[in-house]
């Protein structure tokens, strides 16, 4: 197993000079912060922009230097690519039209051209550090293009790719005017994740509508690579945040900041600046709480933290001159010498201060107008370890899909904001409780690491699954390479599928009865080789139709058995009862992935029930898990049924990979080849031993070595065997 390359626009630390120096500190951000505990691990490196220009070669080698140490390598860029590339194509093009401000979104096509060169130069970047088997692991809008770059360099490489911002509707994707190049980008990952399903959905729709691929259950069958699509919600790192606000460092901090500011009720608001956070109309709903509810003046203040972000980008200079106008006005219509109603900071704080905010604050009010997940409300929640707070969330955050027992609010209605805040500050302490607890545990379990595992597993399993599509065509050279395998062979055998295999689909299957060149074909092959005709057909119909014929038959996808013409069928399937620690793994899988789904264990059954799980997501996770299941099913002869909000795995059954190799048991063949059309004769295929080979009959996606066009391709190759 190779490392993992994690790579996005900003490095976790940023660069600061000072006096003609350099110093690094933490960057902020939810990318930053929520993977900051990843890239440590073995071997791994974090490869990005480290936040500043540096023109000066010698400081740029001591800052590589720098870096390297800390497992990250810098690509530098410009004070031309920071504008162009950053502030402009970055922020003021995608980080505007994705957010749904599409009033704001700059159409540039310089920005366009330094957008791919900058992206380019992340992709050289990369190629320098990776090595065949690494996973590289791309994050964000910055770097759209990069997955399909490297695809072209490294076409067999790993390659995932996640978006920390929302994904918007089609509709908004199809006004940039490079929207085919951006999507074409994406695609050239192997698993591209989103934090929600809405954001995935989207996702999907524009693919399907701007680049004709479509979609099954977030599958995209690209060209002759096949990608995944879903949702992963991020998580935080939990205990840090749960172990930093018990900390006696952290308390000592808070109680500081609580006897400075008196006996009040706190209101906690901290974002990076940004038009995204609804910062304004949050101030203008605290103004109206305190405009209606004059009791609780000098009772209740706001400590507003705004962190500074992106301050070059005219929107964000605009948008500080507003908040400090707003923040100007209403402290000075309602402070007292001893009460103001906020306590306003333009800047970034230290963790241990930031948690001292988390655990001191009665109230976190986390309104934006659009955010991909928001990180700062899970924090608040975790460092509730007293039980008491409550979380004022806008359902237009990623996070409230999670976290539904905060009191989700439209942050355009500024009334209900108002209400939402009077709401909190009277809200009875053992509701704060039950509501923080159900949070905390959401939070807990589907933590920042979680969230990598369930990522690196999906991907994973994507690559495995690629892997056992690739097939190929039967062609002359396989052709006389199984001749000259078979005319060698003392004991070989020959596992025909009937239906779509030997004969074509007719349309009743009664008139599909063997012709008599089929008949020849089968009687010269016994003379050769043991014949196995497999089928889902009845006993009776097979047994009249190979009558008299030296041929094995399992009817019924290996519930009867006869052998070698003669005249009795057997009964040929015994009862398997140890699927179901197998089967229970799997759908733990999915409760792991999936926020309140379980299972329920029934004597003869496992139910996985998904009536708590979010509408859409329910039912995407149902038809993976279905179809997930329905192919280990056959595997282990069980029985997939949807129910109402369940899906239902069911007693042992029959499948023709289990009769082939029962079959083969205890004889030692020489040449096996197995040749079929459909889902059951993908059992038969996967139970083939490595020396066989096996063929499907049209061009799906199969297990078997080898596709062929048709049954009529099938009865030539067979005929050149002979
Ligand atoms: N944060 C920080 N320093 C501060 C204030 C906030 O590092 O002074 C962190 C905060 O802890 C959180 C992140 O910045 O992890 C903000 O992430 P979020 O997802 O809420 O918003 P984003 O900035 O990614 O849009
Ligand atoms: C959001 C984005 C990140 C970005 C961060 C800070 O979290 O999703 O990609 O790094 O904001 O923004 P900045 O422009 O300072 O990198």
């Amino acid at each position: 197993m190779g490392k993992t390359i994690i790579v996005s626009n900003r490095l976790p630390v940023s660069l600061r000079h000072k006096n003609g120096k350099f110093e690094f500190k933490p960057s902020a951000g939810g990318l930053a912060t929520g993977l900051g505990s990843i890239y440590k691990e073995g071997e791994n490196i974090w490869i990005g922009w480290p936040g500043n220009d540096v023109e000066d070669p010698e400081q740029r080698a001591e800052i590589i230097i720098e870096l390297h140490e800390l497992k990250m390598a810098p690509v530098f860029l410009t004070r031309e690519d920071i504008e162009q590339f950053y502030e402009g194509f970055s922020n003021e093009t995608l980080w505007p039209a994705f957010h749904y401000f599409t009033q704001n979104i700059n159409y540039d096509e310089h920005h366009w051209e330094a957008y791919v060169r900058v992206n380019k130069m992340f992709c050289d970047a990369i190629l320098k550090k990776a090595d065949p088997d690494d996973t590289i692991w791309v994050h964000d809008y910055q770097l759209l293009l990069l997955p399909q770059m490297l695809r072209e360099k490294l076409p067999n490489a790993t390659i995932a790719f996640f978006q920390h911002i929302p994904f918007p509707s089609y509709e908004v994707v199809r006004m940039l005017p490079w929207r085919h190049e951006i999507l074409a980008g994406m695609c050239g990952a192997d698993l591209i994740g989103f934090h929600t399903y809405d954001d995935m959905r989207h996702f999907l729709s524009a693919v399907g509508r701007i680049m004709g691929l479509s979609n099954e259950s977030g599958y995209i069958q690209a060209e002759n690579r096949l990608i995944n699509v879903d949702s992963f919600p991020m998580g935080i790192d939990y205990d840090k945040f749960a172990k930093s606000a018990k900390s006696k460092k952290t308390q000592t901090i808070a109680k500081k900041f609580l006897e400075l500011l008196g006996d009040q009720k706190l209101l906690l608001s901290i974002d990076r600046l940004d038009y995204s956070k609804g910062i304004p109309k949050r101030i203008k709903a605290f103004d109206r709480f305190l405009e209606e509810n004059p009791e609780y003046h000098g009772k209740v203040s706001m400590i507003m933290v705004v962190v500074p972000s992106r301050d070059k980008v005219r929107s964000y200079q605009r948008l500080k001159e507003d908040i400090d106008t707003l923040v100007g006005r209403i402290n000075s219509d309602y402070s007292t010498l001893n009460w103001v109603p906020i306590h306003y900071f333009y800047r970034s704080f230290p963790f241990e201060e930031l948690s001292a905010f988390y655990a001191m604050s009665d109230i976190a009010l986390v309104t934006p107008l659009r955010d991909g997940m928001n990180l700062v409300c899970k924090e608040f929640v975790a460092s509730k370890v007293n039980k008491k707070g409550v979380l004022i969330l806008s359902e237009m955050a990623g996070a409230s899909k999670e976290l539904q027992d905060a009191i989700l609010v439209n942050p355009n209605n500024n009334k209900g904001v108002a209400d939402a805040i009077k709401q909190a500050i009277t809200m009875p302490e053992k509701e704060q409780q039950a509501r923080i607890v159900s949070m905390q545990e959401t939070i807990q379990r589907y933590d920042v690491f979680q969230w990598v595992k369930v990522f690196m597993d999906r991907l994973q399993y994507v690559k495995q699954k690629q892997l056992d599509l690739q097939s190929k065509e039967v062609d002359a050279d396989v052709i006389s390479e199984l001749h000259e395998n078979f005319k060698k062979a003392k004991k070989p055998i020959l596992f025909l599928d009937y239906d779509g295999t030997l004969v074509g689909f007719k349309g009743k299957p009664e008139e599909a009865s063997p012709d008599e060149e089929l008949k020849s074909l089968v009687s010269k092959l016994t003379k050769k080789s043991q014949v196995v005709i497999i089928s889902g057909r009845d006993k009776e119909t097979l047994g009249k139709w190979f009558k008299g014929q030296k041929v094995d038959i399992i009817a019924e996808h290996g519930v009867w058995l006869k052998i070698n013409g003669g005249k009795d069928w057997e009964l040929y399937a015994d009862i398997d009862d140890h699927w179901k620690p197998d089967i229970k793994s799997v759908m733990e899988y999915y409760v792991q992935r999936t926020p309140g789904a379980h299972i329920e264990e029934k004597h003869h059954s496992l139910v996985w029930h998904y009536r708590k799980v979010e509408s859409g997501l329910g039912d995407l996770r149902m038809r993976e898990l279905f179809s997930h299941l329905k192919y280990m099913a056959r595997g282990h002869n069980l029985q997939v049924l949807e129910g109402n909000k369940v899906l239902e795995i069911k007693r042992p059954d029959i499948n023709k990979g289990r009769a082939a190799s029962a079959f083969m048991k205890g004889n030692e063949y020489d040449f096996i080849l197995a040749i079929g059309d459909d889902w059951t004769d993908e059992d038969t295929f996967q139970a083939m031993p490595e020396n066989a080979f096996s063929i499907r009959v049209g061009y799906s996606y199969t297990k078997a070595n080898y596709n062929i066009k048709s049954p009529k391709e099938v009865r030539y190759l067979l005929n050149k065997l002979t």
